[in-house]
């Protein structure tokens, strides 16, 4: 499982990637304007540090709806840097923008997936990887993992390449869910992913052998 981290936030990127245990950054407009990263040039000078800290794929979104706003837009996104994924929204123009970048060899993420129909439809364009959004289902009563469950399925059924990213996750317990089902990436706050390295007998077991290492060896 390929472990993303979904922020701007260049400080938690370098952390996740001192771990060792990164694979690459998800952003949208909203966690760049968090950011406070505005204006076009601001913009594309942050995925370009973002890609000079990460060692894998940088998702940076298209604003335009268009198809031909979106070609051009992705295709100056894709030629900043050989890892950016130019992340393209589930509309009309967005899967024949998939399909023109996928037969170009330029990579994709599908963003803002809510159904199953929409994870096929991403996948029949080519798109290399899709987003569906569990934690803004789980958010309005619908139920995230299980749509993660479903595309897996159908994914599995007819061999498609499109990797799934788990997105919109909100803690730790939906990694290890999304693991159990076998998406193939998760993106996440970096606290979702900190969140598996506790557990208290680890914690308490460590203390212990310090202890017991200091009163035989001091
Ligand atoms: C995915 O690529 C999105 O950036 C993200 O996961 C959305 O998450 P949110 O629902 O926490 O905003």
């Amino acid at each position: 499982m390929k472990f993303f981290i979904d922020t701007a936030n260049l400080q938690q990127i370098k952390e996740a990637q001192d771990m060792g245990i990164l694979d690459g950054v998800t952003t949208n407009p909203s966690l760049m304007a968090k950011e406070g990263i505005t204006g076009h040039d601001n913009i594309i000078q942050h995925y370009i540090d973002i890609c000079n800290i990460v060692d894998g794929d940088v998702s940076a979104e298209v604003i335009a709806t268009d198809f031909e706003g979106i070609v051009k837009e992705g295709e100056a996104l894709a030629n900043l840097h050989e890892q950016i994924v130019v992340k393209v929204p589930m509309i009309r123009e967005g899967v024949k923008a998939i399909k023109y970048f996928s037969d170009k060899g330029i990579k994709t993420n599908c963003t803002l997936v809510f159904s199953v129909g929409q994870a096929l439809l991403a996948a029949k364009a080519g798109a290399t990887y899709v987003s569906p959004f569990i934690g803004r289902l789980d958010d309005i009563s619908s139920d995230g993992l299980s749509l993660i469950t479903d595309i897996r399925q159908v994914y599995d059924n007819y061999d498609f390449d499109t990797q799934i990213l788990a997105a919109s996750i909100r803690h730790t317990m939906h990694v290890i869910d999304c693991a159990r089902i076998g998406a193939d990436v998760m993106t996440g706050p970096l606290s979702s992913i900190e969140g598996l390295l506790k557990h208290p007998l680890t914690d308490s077991g460590l203390e212990k052998f310090l202890a017991d290492y200091r009163k035989t060896n001091s």
